[in-house]
């Protein structure tokens, strides 16, 4: 989604502006602008592209400028174009506005504005809204700002300045997210703490039908009907060094090869072997009640829905709690079934999802327990939710979710053990259980050795257009993730499944020379992989297998073997899955794809 920034201070702005764009650009980079005050002289500059292309296009104009907002934009509506990137204007040009969200009543608004004889340049719904805040400005542009957003239906967070009141940033927030950064006689606004943690670790966090006021003095909060709001200081939990690539070619591989690290973060002061019980302070409140839950939904997109359906397999398995798991998107919609009994978890990298924030919400209204598990702390959907453990896997950049997924599922795995304590579980099992997870992060380190054998592997395979991906049991959600992570950073087709789904269809696209990975580690359905494995070979298929260190016998079926340490099977997943990220890594490198920022993709879907 969109990237905002803005500053009002006393140092020149279109620096902080710039640097701003370049950390959020992985929200979205089909094109960007700026807008600055110099005394009540607006200036504008819009490029399409990356942000280095609109550095470029600065002039002198705007240069001693104290005052600016900025954008990056992925396009909802209207074309990536340089007509159509933000800022956008009032029909006068004196009031700029930067915009995340979507105005859905656009087309009515428009046809008002067309009554007053105020005619839209452009194709975005954007635009529309400045229009309309310029229609209404009158002297007082927190005034002029309310009165049009009372006429919006959509989402939307904004930045707004005025040529006539060169000393104000007027911010409002609706379903897209939006922070404030306090500083020395210095304030700024942006989407996510990352564009602004070089200038200040002090944020509040806008809440939804919130607006504020900022000035080189200080800001006020309110709500959109005017009413103060008192905001709690937040500090932001991650320096500048972990947003940066630090000398790594792309984010993702950074954040792959983070992973022991981000993993041991995750499990720190958690894992509570000698007693065989798990500390997450974040739901110590609920455990109780959620032992006695009679049914658990996890709910979220992407990545993190295949995190939660590793969930479903380790709540039932060893918690013994019924649990399914659901798309947001279909879930808020579909009238569910949810009662007091109900426990919906969501799971977000990002906690600004719209999807999974609008199931959240639709769960609760229904009267279910709402509980997140989401790493960007202060997000809407950790502070929406009853209660919540995160992930303190630090900010993840790239737009391909790695070390978060990895953290989601120890997350998940710890949940179910605590459950499971509270409930079938007992105390030896659940200390072999802990024993185990707490050598994950080493064991992670072990299996990122392979990348060179993977890139070697992978190379074979680099011209194919199809692959599929198959697994069983806690790893058949790795095969659905490893399929992700290649469609989405190489452009590749990919398919994952349960390996026995194969022959209901799908085994008619073998083909010879096709690449399939299996993962094929010990466990119960072991011989199972191997005759699925068997099925593809006789039928030209080349095999990509990941096994168990020690396994010998799989090299004699397949072409290309990654191995994972030996670990009971509800702890496979966090291993399993860490081949398929560098497989998918090496292949989009090769094919020469911008892995940190994929086509058409932006890290956080802020928009239905
Ligand atoms: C994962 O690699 C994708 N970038 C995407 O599927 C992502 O997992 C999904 O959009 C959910 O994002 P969230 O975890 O921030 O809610």
């Amino acid at each position: 989604m969109c990237g905002i920034v803005g500053y009002i201070g006393l140092k020149k702005a279109r620096p902080i502006l710039i640097e701003g764009l370049k950390r959020l650009e992985y929200r979205g980079y089909d094109s960007a602008g700026l807008a600055v005050l110099e005394g009540h002289s607006l200036s504008i500059t819009r490029s399409v592209g990356r942000i280095t292309a609109l550095e470029s296009k600065l002039g002198p104009e705007g240069g001693d400028a104290t005052i600016g907002i900025a954008h990056t934009r992925w396009a909802t509506h209207g074309a990536p174009t340089e007509h159509n990137a933000h800022p956008h204007v009032s029909d006068d040009g004196r009031i700029a506005l930067v915009h995340n969200g979507i105005i859905e009543n656009y087309r009515a608004l428009s046809t008002f504005l067309a009554q007053q004889h105020i005619t839209c340049r452009t194709e975005t719904d954007t635009e529309i809204l400045a229009l309309l805040i310029g229609h209404f400005y009158e002297g007082d542009l927190e005034q002029a700002v309310r009165n049009a957003l009372l006429q919006v239906q959509g989402t939307y967070g904004i930045a707004v300045i005025a040529a006539d009141e060169p000393d104000r940033i007027v911010v409002a927030r609706k379903g897209s997210p939006l922070i404030l950064g306090i500083g020395d006689n210095e304030y700024l606004i942006a989407s996510d703490a990352s564009a602004i943690v070089e200038h200040t670790t002090q944020v509040i966090y806008l809440s939804d039908g919130e607006m504020s006021v900022l000035s080189r003095e200080g800001f006020r909060t309110m709500t959109l009907d005017a009413l103060p709001v008192t905001k709690e200081v937040h500090e932001v939990e991650f320096s500048l060094d972990q947003i940066e690539l630090n000398g790594h070619e792309h984010f993702m591989v950074k954040e792959i090869h983070e992973q022991p690290q981000s993993l041991a973060n995750t499990l720190r002061g958690r894992l509570h072997e000698r007693e065989g019980t798990i500390h997450l302070g974040g739901i110590a409140q609920f455990s109780r009640d959620l032992a006695k839950a009679k049914r658990i939904i996890f709910t979220a997109q992407g990545t993190a829905w295949h995190a939660g359906l590793v969930g479903e397999y380790l709540f039932e398995d060893i918690a013994k709690l019924p649990a399914e798991t659901e798309y947001a998107s279909e879930f808020r919609y579909r009238n569910p079934l949810v009662d007091f009994g109900t426990v919906v978890i969501a799971i977000s990298q990002s906690g600004e999802t719209a999807d999974t924030l609008a199931a959240l919400r639709e769960a609760r209204e229904k009267g279910a327990m709402v509980l997140g598990v989401v790493n960007s702390v202060g997000s809407t959907i950790a502070r929406e939710a009853d209660a919540g453990v995160y992930l303190h896997c630090g900010p993840e950049i790239g737009v391909a979710s790695t070390k978060a997924f990895t953290s989601q599922v120890a997350v998940l795995t710890m949940m179910a053990i605590q459950l499971g304590r509270r409930r079938f579980l007992s105390q030896a099992e659940a200390q072999i259980l802990i024993a185990h997870l707490a050598t994950i992060p080493d064991k992670v380190n072990h299996v990122l050795e392979q990348s060179d054998t993977i890139r070697t592997a992978v190379e074979q395979y680099i011209d194919r257009n199809n692959w599929l991906f198959l697994g069983r049991g806690y790893n058949y959600p790795i095969a659905l993730e490893g399929a992700l992570k290649l469609k989405e950073i190489s452009y590749i087709h990919a398919e994952g499944m349960p390996a026995a789904e194969m022959k209901h269809g799908p085994i008619a696209l073998i083909s010879e020379g096709m690449p399939v990975v299996f993962i094929a580690t010990r466990g119960n359905q072991y011989e199972k992989v191997l005759g699925n494995i068997e099925e593809v070979r006789s039928r030209g298929g080349k095999i990509l297998a990941v096994a168990t260190e020690g396994d010998t016998f799989i090299q004699q079926v397949a072409e290309h073997v990654f191995y994972v340490p030996d670990v009971p099977e509800p702890l496979q997943p966090i291993l399993t899955v860490v081949p398929l990220q560098l497989l998918a890594y090496h292949a989009a490198v090769m094919r020469g794809c911008n892995v940190d920022k994929p086509r058409n993709l932006a890290k956080s879907v802020t928009v239905e």
